[in-house]
């Protein structure tokens, strides 16, 4: 092996690369702490396996790890077919002619689809099939729905060192292999979680319970750090996923103050209620913080000034987000202002179709909140904290 190989454990050697400068992840997730496509070989006595490639942007690098290794892999496992982790396959099996690309029959459809690998180069792998390397068993568990239906983890046995795929990763670069900094790792993997994971709750439980059978020494996802105390994001995801509500999310665009003067009186009336309240301006923060505060929400009030008869666009993307990533409020509440009329409430409630809170009565104001105007905006707020508290 390389001097500058990283070993995770026993015959188990981590060959990613990290990616610093780019800026959104799909063009639409914004990377603050960068990210890392992480690839790992696993050298049995008689067999070598490489698990994930990498993204398209670092295959020479990534081929470079691998060949410093002084091995020549017999498997290319592919545990998922997006391109950040399938991109080196196609220089992979130039320079390797011999060695199989292990999947899954879902992830060998895609894998033909996007990348156009042939079909002969594939072994098709069921769940909990297993594959022997000499002294390394491999074992297979498809887990669909951790975010595209072809994923999979594989899991060695031996050294019970799971390789989770996107689950339970984290957008989060680092020349330190193993997590160090737990508090800063939380954030990048609850902010992952929110933008990924979030509308699969129930596949996300699901495949919680099968990791936590397997009791797994080491998880080492395909983005960010190696986790050597699994518990420490095992028992994030299960507070995440679950059904536990902790605060209300306000989330507003406000042009000429109205709309920022009916969010904090609303917050004002939750918070002498002893109601959590967390305030996002949409035009100051980003998709991923947007996403990490509807974790926890039980409550997500959405503010909009009337602009062109609809809803300010910020406020039109929130409501989109709100409904693609599915999370666990119980309800939803549309608040605003117009100087002469308009379909805001209605645009951004068309919007919510995927999930079912309960929707509060709108409240509207025209122009600047008047004294009568905060009268009724503390009374919707009252009424939203009284419903929370009797909710338990
Ligand atoms: Fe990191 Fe779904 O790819």
């Amino acid at each position: 092996m390389g001097n500058n190989m990283r070993k995770l454990c026993e015959n188990v050697f981590a060959l990613g690369v990290k990616d610093q400068k780019r800026k959104l992840f799909d063009a639409l997730i914004p990377l603050p702490d960068g990210t890392s496509y992480n690839s790992y070989m696993v050298a049995g006595a008689d067999k070598t396996a490489i698990i994930d490639a990498a993204d398209p942007m670092f295959v020479r690098e990534w081929m470079d790890n691998i060949r410093e290794t002084g091995r020549k892999p017999d498997y290319l496992i592919s545990n998922h077919a997006e391109q950040d982790h399938s991109g080196g396959i196609v220089d992979f099996i130039r320079e390797y002619p011999d060695a199989k690309i292990v999947t899954n029959g879902k992830c060998r459809e895609m894998l033909m689809c996007l990348l156009h690998v042939p079909e002969e180069k594939f072994i098709v792998v069921k769940d909990r099939e297993e594959l022997n390397l000499g002294g390394c068993t491999l074992e297979f568990y498809l887990a669909p729905w951790v975010h595209w239906p072809d994923t999979m983890f594989t899991f060695l046995r031996e050294e019970r060192v799971l390789f989770s795929c996107d689950f339970l990763g984290a957008h989060y670069a680092s020349d330190d292999l193993f997590v160090r900094d737990e508090q800063l790792v939380y954030r990048s993997a609850k902010r992952y979680y929110a933008e990924i994971m979030m509308p699969f709750r129930p596949q996300i439980r699901k495949y919680l319970e099968l990791v936590k059978g397997l009791a797994p020494k080491i998880i080492a996802p395909s983005h960010g750090q190696v986790y050597n105390r699994p518990e420490f994001i095992l028992e994030a995801y299960d507070d995440w996923a679950s059904d536990r509500t902790r605060d209300v999310l306000i989330m507003y665009v406000s042009m000429h103050e109205s709309v920022r003067r009916m969010a904090e009186i609303i917050r004002d009336e939750l918070e002498s209620q002893s109601v959590t309240v967390k305030m996002l301006n949409l035009t100051e923060v980003d998709l991923g913080e947007v996403a990490m505060e509807l974790v926890d929400a039980e409550a997500v009030l959405l503010g909009s000034p009337t602009v062109l008869t609809g809803a300010h666009p910020a406020a039109v993307y929130a409501a989109f987000l709100f409904n693609a990533l599915r999370p666990k409020a119980k309800y939803l509440g549309i608040f605003g202002s117009y100087a002469w009329g308009g379909r805001m409430v209605e645009q951004l409630a068309g919007l919510v179709v995927s999930v079912k809170p309960e929707v509060l009565p709108p409240l509207m104001c025209k122009g600047l909140p008047a004294d009568e105007d905060k009268t009724k905006i503390s009374a919707w707020a009252r009424e939203l904290g009284d419903r929370m508290q009797r909710q338990g």
